[in-house]
């Protein structure tokens, strides 16, 4: 089964590795980490690898409320890792973060991410930090720039000054500084920040996710609304999508320095995409193309909601966006992960957009989405 896996996970606690290494090797290398960064004896990897015990990872998850975050705390928290998770909401609203970990194990700690302090605070009991901060929208007070740039920056900078080994940085399989949009342009901007401060960072590439959660596919689905009518640019034609399931089994210890890119093995029109996920959630599918200009127009409507918008201009660039192609930098083939497929996944996210009587409908009457090579 595919799944994305964030977690440098020490050898200790993957039992075909462990059985290579000598234990005693083993211990001796996590006591010189835990003695140099004066870290607590509890994370001495010991045990059998699940929730109870202890896998020697102390990782701070920055964005840990959010939507991939949830699946990063859980695979921590299962192989039995202390988490620290800095949040800026209620804590009634992480409640549902609380079972992920074993008793004291997660630690949830406030923090302002414009407050150099409290960066540094949340990082400095831990030996990995994971940055998954992220924002759809520009906000008053938050801009891409802010989000994608400036914060990743100071969390480099806090985890090089503490000293952390492993940094995980989380961009965007189509970061480029010539991308028309924003958030994208940021991302590349982000990615030479953190590569800046901090040299060994592991710079994660996604492509769009998909996950009960996600906003891609529940975002199309959610389209039926508005009469199942899809608008799309060019009717989805000209547009690549290679999307990724969000719960990846693991990224395990063969992680090192580097980009890594995290993309399913498939290629779809978007087009194509779209009316397999109307086929799945056994709704007609009745696309229409809608020029850029307009459809900007028309999202320009709905980013002026307070709340969360339902899409904006750089939503509507971002999704018409064809998913680039890094010939020269490893996937999750290399690192021994299938990832799974659009098809294997589909229905775990858009069976709660059938409609009563389709709810038990098998599968299989959903036509595969065709794929493309380019
Ligand atoms: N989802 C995708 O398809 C996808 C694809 C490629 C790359 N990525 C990247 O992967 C990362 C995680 O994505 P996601 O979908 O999990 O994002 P998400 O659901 O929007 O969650 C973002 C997290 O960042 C936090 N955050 C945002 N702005 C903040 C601020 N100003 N100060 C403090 N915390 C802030 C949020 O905290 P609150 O809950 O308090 O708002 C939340 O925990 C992001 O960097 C995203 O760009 C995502």
């Amino acid at each position: 089964m595919a799944t994305v896996a964030l977690v440098s996970r020490p050898a200790s606690v993957l039992p075909k590795i462990s059985s290579s290494c000598s234990s005693a090797i083993q211990y001796a290398s996590s006591v010189s980490t835990v003695q140099q960064r004066k870290l607590h004896h509890a994370l001495i990897p010991k045990g059998k690898g699940g929730r109870s015990s202890s896998s020697g990872i102390a990782a701070t998850v920055f964005g840990a409320t959010g939507f991939l975050g949830r699946y990063v705390v859980n695979r921590l928290g299962r192989i039995g890792s202390q988490i620290i998770i800095p949040h800026r909401c209620d804590q009634y609203d992480i409640m549902y973060l609380r079972p992920m970990g074993d008793l004291g194990q997660l630690i949830f700690m406030e923090w302002d991410a414009r407050d150099k302090d409290s960066i540094k605070r949340a990082l400095e009991h831990s030996n990995v930090v994971i940055n998954l901060v992220g924002r759809e929208w520009e906000t008053r007070n938050y801009r891409f720039e802010d989000v994608y740039v400036t914060i990743p920056q100071q969390i480099a900078r806090a985890a090089r000054e503490a000293g952390i080994t492993k940094f995980i940085h989380m961009s965007h399989l189509n970061a480029d500084i010539t991308s028309p949009s924003k958030y994208l342009r940021n991302k590349a901007v982000g990615e030479t920040a953190v590569r800046d401060e901090f040299p060994d960072a592991v710079i994660m590439k996604p492509s769009e996710m998909f996950g009960r959660e996600d906003k891609f596919f529940n975002h199309y689905a959610n389209m039926r609304w508005f009469g199942n009518a899809i608008p799309l640019i060019a009717l989805g034609k000209k547009t690549v999508k290679q999307p990724v399931h969000v719960r990846v089994k693991y990224l395990n210890s063969s992680i090192f320095p580097g980009c890594f890119l995290l993309f399913s093995p498939n290629r779809y029109l978007l087009h194509d995409l779209v009316e397999y996920i109307y086929a799945v959630a056994h709704r007609p599918f009745m696309p229409y193309p809608l020029p850029r200009p307009l459809y900007h127009l028309a999202s320009r409507f709905f980013s002026m909601s307070p709340f969360e918008p339902w899409i904006t201009p750089d939503k509507v660039d971002r999704f018409h966006t064809t998913d680039m192609k890094y010939p020269g930098l490893p996937g999750l083939e290399d690192l021994g992960i299938t990832a799974s497929t659009v098809e294997q996944k589909a229905i775990e996210i858009l069976r709660r957009h059938r409609r009563f009587r389709y709810l038990e409908a098998d599968l299989n009457e959903a036509k595969p989405a065709k794929t493309v090579s380019y």
